[in-house]
């Protein structure tokens, strides 16, 4: 099938290579000219595993093109699918003036049958408010006898960071939502290869299940949070707990990891959303109140209690492993190793960091005072204090003895519970996970 995708962020980027991969032909649309100059080029322009070799294979086959000119390929397009970021406001609510724009646009464009897919995550109505744009924009565009030929689909996405690629090849599951039966049936031809179910639903529920799914995440997330910070006061070790209760089909050992709270481009805003969501339409989702604030309680109650055991960290050499707001991404968006980092040297430590791939990044957010290392190992060297921030699987392969030889105080904090099973202690490390039972003895 002939699909045009708008917006090359890692959703729509990954989508798009995606669905070339499955043989679609496929042409990938952004108002970004410098970003679209380096995909024609091949390259992908952030940290996502298995996409730039995805994107090699599929341009060698011609199957993906990309430009900044809808107009010069709308006309090929069967599905039009919609892929653009709406990031959150001061409020919590989403920003939905790209998405807005480009419906207004492809409006102004469209002269033939088209389905069109919105993948962004959007507030349940907006699918609706969008294909209003688009048929206001074809009436003023003297098109109007065109506009029942255009329908729209919501297909939420559900790709992690860092396994998005192959999130997308194997999906858990397909949402599709829509009022016109038809054009549910044709984007899921789009995914035909696929093996996953299918839920076939609303244009509001398709909305609503985005939503739901990371909100429910988030809430097992804050849940063992809770179950933390009590195992901490009760002397039990959480990771002993989650993989008790996660061994129970009903609850599921995913996302059961407790540490200093989730973060990312998605979580912190789409919890947020949805409480807006819910307080917009009169209802107090009080569990999800909750869920954001024991999020930021829990980065909150890791830096207060790192300061209470080092005595605060005026003038101390300060190492911070991890940058990225999870592994195997160069994302730092409401990351807890940049906000960390941030509240370590506004304490006044003498601060170096390191992240394997967020590093230019961080170097855009983070003050000139902060130190960038090369290696891990040479963030730690000279240290008082070591803070583990992100899972990455390289910090778990350095030689601990070394690092015990290079720190000046042996004594690390996991905000990720990383290196817990590691035994550092017995390698003469003082060490601090997150609701291992032992932080105050330690
Ligand atoms: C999340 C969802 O998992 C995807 O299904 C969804 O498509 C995506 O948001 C989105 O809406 O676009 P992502 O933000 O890439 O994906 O990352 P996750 O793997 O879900 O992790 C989110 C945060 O939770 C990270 O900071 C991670 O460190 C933290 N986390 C995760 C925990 O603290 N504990 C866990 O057990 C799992």
């Amino acid at each position: 099938m002939n699909l045009v995708m708008i917006g090359t962020g890692y959703v729509g980027l990954t989508t798009g290579v995606g669905f070339a991969t499955l043989g679609h032909q496929v042409v990938c649309v952004d108002i970004d000219a410098a970003k679209i100059a380096r995909l024609d080029l091949g390259e992908v322009p952030f940290y996502e595993p298995g996409l730039q070799e995805a994107l090699t294979h599929v341009q060698e086959k011609g199957r993906i093109l990309f430009t900044t000119d809808l107009k010069s390929v709308i006309g090929g397009a069967e599905v039009i699918m919609i892929a653009v970021g709406t990031p959150p406001k001061s409020t919590g609510e989403a920003d939905l003036t790209a998405l807005f724009a480009v419906a207004d646009q492809i409006g102004s464009l469209l002269d033939h049958e088209v389905v069109i897919a919105v993948k962004s995550t959007v507030p349940v109505g907006t699918n609706r408010k969008v294909i209003a744009h688009i048929r206001e924009a074809m009436e003023k565009a003297q098109r109007a006898e065109l506009t029942s030929l255009i329908n729209i689909v919501s297909v939420p996405e559900f790709l992690r960071e860092g396994s998005a690629f192959e999130d997308f090849l194997q999906p858990d599951r397909l949402v599709i939502g829509s009022d016109d039966k038809l054009a549910g049936q044709t984007v899921e031809r789009l995914h035909k290869e696929m093996m996953a179910p299918r839920v076939m639903t609303t244009l509001e529920s398709a909305e609503l299940i985005k939503y739901a799914a990371n909100a429910f995440l988030a809430t097992k997330i804050s849940f063992i949070n809770e179950i933390a910070n009590l195992a901490d006061r009760v002397g039990a070790d959480v990771r002993h707990v989650a993989e008790g209760i996660g061994h129970d089909h009903r609850i599921g050992p995913h996302f059961l990891k407790a540490g200093v709270g989730y973060g990312g481009s998605c979580f912190p805003k789409d919890v947020s959303a949805l409480e807006q969501i819910s307080g917009a339409n009169g209802y107090s989702f009080k569990l999800l109140s909750a869920v954001i604030e024991v999020n930021n309680r829990q980065r909150e109650m890791f830096f207060k209690r790192m300061m209470e055991k080092l005595g605060g960290v005026k003038g101390r050499r300060v190492a911070v492993w991890g940058l990225a707001f999870k592994a195997h991404t160069d994302d730092i968006r409401e990351s807890a190793g940049i906000e960390i980092a941030q509240r370590l040297l506004a304490a006044g430590a003498d601060l170096v960091v390191y992240d394997p791939q967020a590093m230019d990044n961080a170097k855009a957010v983070l003050s000139h005072h902060v130190e960038f290392a090369v290696t891990a190992m040479d963030a730690a060297t000279g240290a008082d204090v070591l803070v583990v921030l992100t899972e990455w699987p390289e910090f778990r392969e350095v030689s601990f003895s070394t690092l015990h030889d290079r720190m000046i105080e042996p004594t690390i904090f996991d905000g990720r519970n990383h290196l817990a099973d590691l035994n550092l202690q017995s390698q003469g490390f003082v060490y601090h996970g997150v609701g291992l039972g032992t932080y105050d003895a330690a």
